[in-house]
């Protein structure tokens, strides 16, 4: 059976910088309790009316380029958000639209954190069952109009940002590419992050009850989720190099969902891998959810931390409860 490689990737943020400062203006926070807390310097807001499909536009354009590809050329589209541009349809049709694709399929997805992880392991199964030749694969967040910027909503506030990486995918030889992908959920602990509003199982879905409570925003337990994060963490890095005959010592870069820079650094040294091998950004863009690791694929090879033949794992931890692991051989 054919493997799959990633063959371009790209990453979009929108220009507007939020400070911990700014956000300080707007609640009862402060630079040092974000920092300390999360390592999240600032991050970046997109504009009124700008919609995740928009953000993925401009990231599809970069990662298309990079693989010397045109719209057409690609075969399939997998879209992975919590904030879609509309509560219906899915963003995935929106972007093939507005990119100017075919008329393929557009697959949205909903999980998360482990969203992208998720979305690259359909596609991996699309190019290796031969459904597929090109898949461009989407992880995009706009979380800056669904946040509670009143004192109650700082613990998640100050954590989260917009921003949109995506990745190619297509046919690769053997021993490289994508070696294997770990998926995994829980929803027992659905209700440790997530946002009740709109209720599709209420009616009506929102009222103004619903929103003097501020249900539509999203709720966390903290403490909860990053106990869980970082034993999961170390959980599914380590399944993904023993399912492959790796080791630790094999691994050239380990990406995590950038989730918290405090969770990054605790399961690095829980791994026992040296900080150079742990990529961070978070500090620039909080917490994009899905985005995450494509906009880290982006900047690491960017930046020759990715180089041909690394080997990579990239992690995730999230709301659902779902994570998931990917070992990759550039
Ligand atoms: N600014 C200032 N003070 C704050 C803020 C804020 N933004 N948010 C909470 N506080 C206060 C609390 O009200 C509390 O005050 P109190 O002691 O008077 O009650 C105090 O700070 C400590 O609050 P804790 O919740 O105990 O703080 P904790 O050390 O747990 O840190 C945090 C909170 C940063 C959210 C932490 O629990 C965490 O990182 N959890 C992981 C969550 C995460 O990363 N989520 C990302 C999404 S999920 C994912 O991607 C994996």
């Amino acid at each position: 059976m054919r493997n799959s490689r990633i063959i371009g990737a790209g990453m979009f943020v929108p220009p507007k910088v939020v400070t911990n400062d700014d956000l300080s203006k707007l609640m009862d926070t402060s630079d040092e309790w974000i920092v300390e807390r999360s390592g999240i310097k600032e991050r970046r807001y997109a504009e009124d009316g700008v919609g995740v499909s928009d953000l993925a536009v401009e990231a599809s354009k970069k990662a298309l380029a990079q693989a010397g590809l045109e719209p057409k050329d690609i075969d399939l589209i997998i879209f992975a958000t919590l904030s879609p541009d509309y509560y219906f349809p899915g963003s995935g049709v929106l972007l093939q639209h507005k990119l100017g694709c075919r008329d393929i399929a557009a697959i949205d997805i909903r999980q998360q954190c482990s969203g992208f992880i998720y979305g690259l392991s359909i596609a991996d199964q699309y190019i290796k069952t031969g459904q597929s030749e090109r898949v461009l694969v989407v992880g995009a967040e706009i979380h800056s109009c669904g946040l509670d910027f009143s004192t109650r909503g700082r613990d998640v506030t100050v954590l989260f940002g917009d921003g949109a990486g995506v990745v190619i995918l297509a046919p690769g030889e053997a021993g490289k590419g994508i070696l294997s992908t770990h998926l995994h959920s829980d929803g027992g602990h659905f209700d440790k992050l997530w946002t009740p509003a709109p209720m599709a199982c209420r009616h009506p879905r929102l009222s103004h009850e619903i929103l003097d409570q501020g249900l539509h925003y999203p709720i966390m337990d903290g403490k909860f989720i990053f106990k869980m994060a970082i034993g999961k963490f170390a959980e599914i890095v380590e399944d993904a190099l023993r399912a492959n005959g790796y080791t630790l010592e094999d691994l050239d870069l380990f990406i995590p969902h950038q989730a918290n820079l405090r969770i990054s650094n605790m399961v690095g040294k829980k791994l026992g891998l040296p900080d150079e091998k742990v990529f961070n950004n978070i500090q620039k863009y909080g917490n994009t959810t899905a985005g995450s690791i494509p906009i880290a694929i982006s900047e690491a090879l960017e930046q020759g931390k990715i180089k041909e033949g690394s080997l990579v794992c990239l992690a995730s931890f999230g709301s659902g409860l779902t994570w998931a692991s990917a070992l990759i051989r550039w």
